[in-house]
C-alpha cells in the first residue's frame, strides 16, 4: 500500500493492501489497546504540535498537485476532511461522513488482518491508522499511516457510488476468504481503490488512494509516457501482479464509478475459477485484447 513509488517507496512496501498483517516484520503501532475487531481510540490528545505541523505539510504538498490530476469527486471532498492544518478528529469527521453516505472512520493501530479489514468495510467502517509518519519519512513511509489512510481514502467515501463499492468490496472479501480467492480480490483493490484512474471529459484523472497520497506517483500515473494505461477489465485485473516497490507498470482506467460498481456486482465464484485457469500475468504484460489509452 509503495523508490520510485513514493506511496510504495512507500507505504505498502512488502505488504499488500488487503493482506494486512502478513508482512515479514511486525506491523508498526500499539496493538495492546485494540478491541477484538482491531479498532481502538484515536487518542487525539497524544498527537504533538510536530505531528500536526507534519500533517499540514503533507496536506499542502498533495493538495497543491490535485488540479488537473485528481478526479473532481476527490477534489471536491478533500475539504470535508476538516482543517488542513491539523490531524482531523475521527469522531467529528465521522459525523460529516455519516451524514453524506452512512460511513464512519474508526481508528486502528496499523495494518490489521484481512478478515478484520473486510468485516469493517462490510459494516461501512473505514479503518484509519492512528500514527503519523516521522518527519524523515515525509516522502517515504513503509506502512500506511494516518495521512495515507485519511487523505488518500476518505474523500471518495463521501461519494455515494464509491462508498457502496467499498462496502461491497468488504462483503466480497469475506466471501473470497471462504473461497481462498483473496489474492485475486487483492489485485482488484490494488488496481482500483489504491491505483485506479478514471477517464473524464477533461482527460485521465486519478481516484486511487495510493496515487493521491503519493508525492511522485500522482503526476507519473496520469502524465508519464512510461506506464501502460488499460481499460478496466475485471478478469484481466485479477490476473495481473502488481508492484509494491516501484511505480505501477500498468494502470487500469474506469469510465465512471457506476461502471466500477456494476462490473463488480456479479457473483465472483465462477470468475475466480476462470481467473485461476487463465493464469497469472506480470505487471507489465501486454495482451492482444487490451484496450489502451
Ligand atoms: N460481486 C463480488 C462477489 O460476488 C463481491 C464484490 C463486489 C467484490 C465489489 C469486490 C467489489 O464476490
Ligand atoms: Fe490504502
Amino acid at each position: 500500500m509503495p523508490a520510485s513509488n513514493d506511496f510504495h517507496s512507500g507505504i505498502n512496501q512488502g505488504v499488500a493492501p488487503v493482506t494486512y498483517g502478513q508482512g515479514d516484520r511486525p506491523p508498526r503501532g500499539d496493538y495492546s489497546r485494540a478491541a477484538a475487531d482491531y479498532t481502538c481510540e484515536q487518542d487525539w490528545a497524544s498527537y504533538t504540535a510536530e505531528d500536526h505541523a507534519l500533517y499540514r505539510r503533507l496536506h499542502e504538498r498533495q493538495s497543491a498537485q490535485l488540479p488537473g490530476l485528481a478526479c473532481a469527486e476527490f477534489i471536491e471532498a478533500v475539504s470535508q476532511l476538516g482543517e488542513p492544518d491539523r490531524i482531523p478528529r475521527f469522531d467529528q469527521l465521522s459525523r460529516r461522513l455519516h451524514r453524506a453516505t452512512g460511513w464512519e472512520v474508526v481508528a486502528v493501530p496499523g495494518l490489521i488482518p484481512e478478515e478484520a479489514f473486510f468485516k469493517l468495510l462490510a459494516d461501512r467502517r473505514f479503518p484509519v491508522t492512528g500514527w503519523l509518519r516521522r518527519p524523515e519519512e515525509f516522502d517515504y513511509v513503509v506502512e500506511p499511516d494516518v495521512f495515507h489512510d485519511l487523505f488518500g481514502h476518505v474523500p471518495l467515501l463521501f461519494n455515494p457510488v464509491f462508498a457502496d463499492y467499498m462496502q461491497a468490496y468488504g462483503a466480497g472479501g469475506l466471501k473470497a476468504s471462504r473461497l481462498e480467492a483473496c489474492e485475486y480480490l487483492a489485485r482488484l483493490y490494488w488496481y482500483t481503490v489504491e491505483f485506479g484512474l478514471i477517464a473524464t471529459p477533461a482527460g485521465l484523472r486519478a481516484y486511487g488512494a495510493g496515487i493521491l497520497s503519493s508525492a511522485g506517483e500522482l503526476r507519473h500515473s496520469v502524465l508519464s509516457p512510461e506506464p501502460q494505461r488499460l481499460g478496466f477489465d475485471l478478469e484481466r485485473i485479477m490476473r495481473t501482479r502488481y508492484k509494491i516497490d516501484t511505480y505501477q507498470a500498468s494502470y487500469f482506467v474506469i469510465d465512471s464509478f457506476d461502471q466500477l460498481f456494476e462490473a463488480t456486482a456479479p457473483d465472483f465464484t465462477p470468475i475466480y475459477r476462470r481467473v485461476g485457469d487463465a493464469g497469472v500475468l506480470e505487471a507489465d504484460s501486454h495482451l492482444p485484447g487490451d484496450r489502451r489509452y
